[in-house]
């Protein structure tokens, strides 16, 4: 055995989502942030082409994320279809984090690798943030409104139009006890095939 796998393991089932309504306001620190962004560049990548892009939110920037979610999500969206839930998320949810990365994916000019891959690779990314934050004890939580997928979303994030913004990923230090998980066993989603 490399690793202690025992450790592994716990890491790997401990981690949470964990909502921002949950965090404190205890700063996540820029040096954390550089070591959660560079174990996210480690993710597996077809053809190393390495796809992931990050845009990271922090102090005021939170803040001006959160009045472009609001104001695009009531442009983007049919008024009766509006909730004042949603609204308040939007708005609010940024502040509430010490940080929120955009985790995006960026189309290769020659498009060799086809696109689920480049976003399989950029969600594998996105799990090695998420592992990182649990080491540290910080909450995390992939956010995926629908209006990230739009054009006014990769206007605002400086993105090509082949690019994606595949989610917002929320840190902060948790103010609750960590939550529990639970999964289904093995047998239902295991087919052994010995034949
Ligand atoms: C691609 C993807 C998108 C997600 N988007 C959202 C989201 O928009 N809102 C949300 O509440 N959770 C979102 N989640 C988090 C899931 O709700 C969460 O992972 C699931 O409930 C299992 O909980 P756990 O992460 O604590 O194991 C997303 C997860 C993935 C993989």
């Amino acid at each position: 055995m490399r690793f202690n796998l025992s450790e592994i393991n716990e890491l790997i089932r401990e981690r949470r989502t964990i909502y921002p309504e949950q965090f404190s306001d205890r700063k996540v620190h820029k040096e954390q942030l550089e070591v959660i962004l560079n174990n996210a560049q480690w993710a597996p990548t077809h053809g190393n082409t390495q796809p992931w892009r990050f845009k990271v939110f922090t102090e005021e920037a939170r803040q001006t994320l959160g009045d472009f979610l609001v104001k695009t999500y009531i442009k983007l969206t049919p008024k009766e279809k509006q909730t004042d839930i949603k609204v308040s998320k939007l708005l609010n949810r940024p502040t509430m984090a010490s940080a929120i990365i955009a985790v995006c994916m960026e189309r290769q000019p020659e498009e060799k690798i086809l696109e689920i891959e480049e976003i399989e690779a950029v969600a594998c990314a996105i799990q090695n943030i998420h592992l990182t934050c649990t080491a540290y004890g910080l909450g995390g939580f992939w956010s995926t409104p629908k209006l990230i997928y739009t054009q006014e979303m990769n206007e605002f994030l400086g993105l090509g139009e082949k690019d994606k913004c595949l989610g917002l990923f929320f840190i902060g230090y948790p103010s609750i006890e960590w939550p529990k998980g639970h999964r289904k066993p093995l047998e239902y989603t295991t087919e052994w095939k010995t034949q």
